[in-house]
């Protein structure tokens, strides 16, 4: 689907980039070309990860930095060590944290620990690397990982939900604030793309696996790779001029509980024919009435 040296020369940081849908990115970006730095909070899974990618792809290199994104100085000292070693292209925001609970029964540090990660961490990583690109007049890509509940909303999982719709607005702000850097904004809105972390979170027993065949368009969860290759279409410079965008990648599941008749989607060919006929029969009763 892409030129292999399409990211040639480039250097990207993944947050989350050690596991699940990160590490699925950076792999992408890496095929492609690119060089690539992941971070996240346990050293030894990320260094695992890189030396694993550095084997497959020879000549390539991922670096890696321990860090949780909740702390800013410790982003902030992050980032300036990244820079040490050369400037970013762009930064893909995939760290993330989530629970599905009653939201009566969250504390205040039940909150905190979901909004610090997603809404705080995103934020102090993405305007480290802007202002660094700003000061360099160096132009630059960000993607965020968002959900389709950012146009939706959703119950039981209300911290995250709430926090990726301010990432979404802090898409469109800062794409319409720092376009003129060069430096693009865009997100990702994934339905459900079962990864190891989410799924022990949000799906806990995996009890809920069916409801993704009966109430999802396609009939399936995502594939990694469709949000791998979704990515890398968007940090690509062939579509620079794609800016404040929150594409969902869902298999349309996000639209379908909206409509009137989704439910319909479980019917048979025996209850659409039953349907017919009840219309048709009630149709020629008010024309036997007319005439
Ligand atoms: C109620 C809970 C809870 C639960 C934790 N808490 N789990 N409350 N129900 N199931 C409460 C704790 O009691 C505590 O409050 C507070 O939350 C903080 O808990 P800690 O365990 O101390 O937090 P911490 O160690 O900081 O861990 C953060 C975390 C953890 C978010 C809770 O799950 C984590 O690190 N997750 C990272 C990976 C992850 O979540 N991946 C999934 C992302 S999926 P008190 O008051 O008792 O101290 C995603 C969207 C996917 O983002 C979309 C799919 C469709």
């Amino acid at each position: 689907m892409f030129r292999t040296d399409l990211f040639a020369g480039k250097r990207f940081l993944i947050s989350g980039g050690g596991t699940g849908l990160g590490r699925i990115m950076m792999e992408r970006f890496v095929e492609l070309g690119a060089d690539c730095v992941i971070c996240g909070r346990r050293g030894s899974v990320l260094e695992e990860t890189a030396r694993d990618v550095m084997a497959r792809h020879p000549g390539r290199r991922v670096d890696t930095f321990a860090v949780d994104i909740r702390v800013a100085t410790a982003v902030e000292e992050m980032i300036d060590q990244i820079w040490a070693g050369g400037p970013l292209d762009g930064l893909v925001n995939n760290a993330a944290g989530n629970f599905i609970s009653q939201t009566k029964d969250l504390s205040p540090r039940a909150f905190d620990a979901i909004a610090n990660i997603v809404l705080h961490g995103t934020f102090y990583m993405t305007n480290a690397c802007g202002k660094r690109w700003i000061a360099e007049q160096r132009k630059a890509s960000v993607i965020s990982i968002l959900t389709t509940w950012v146009w939706t909303g959703s119950p039981f999982v209300v911290p995250s939900a709430m926090s990726k719709a301010g990432v979404a607005v802090m898409t469109q702000s800062l794409a319409v604030e720092w376009g003129r850097h060069g430096i693009r904004l865009n997100a990702i809105a994934p339905g459900p793309f079962p990864t190891e972390g989410a799924w022990a979170r949000l799906n806990p027993g995996g009890d809920n696996d069916d409801r993704y065949k009966t109430r999802n368009p396609m009939g399936r969860v995502g594939r990694p790779n469709e949000l791998a290759n979704m990515a890398a279409f968007l940090m690509s410079d062939e579509v620079a001029y794609i800016n404040g965008e929150i594409i969902a990648i869902d298999g349309g599941m996000g639209i379908m509980g909206n409509g009137t008749f989704s439910n319909m989607m479980a019917y048979s060919e025996d209850d659409w024919r039953r349907i017919r006929e009840q219309i048709q029969s009630t149709n020629a009763a008010d024309k036997a009435k007319r005439s």
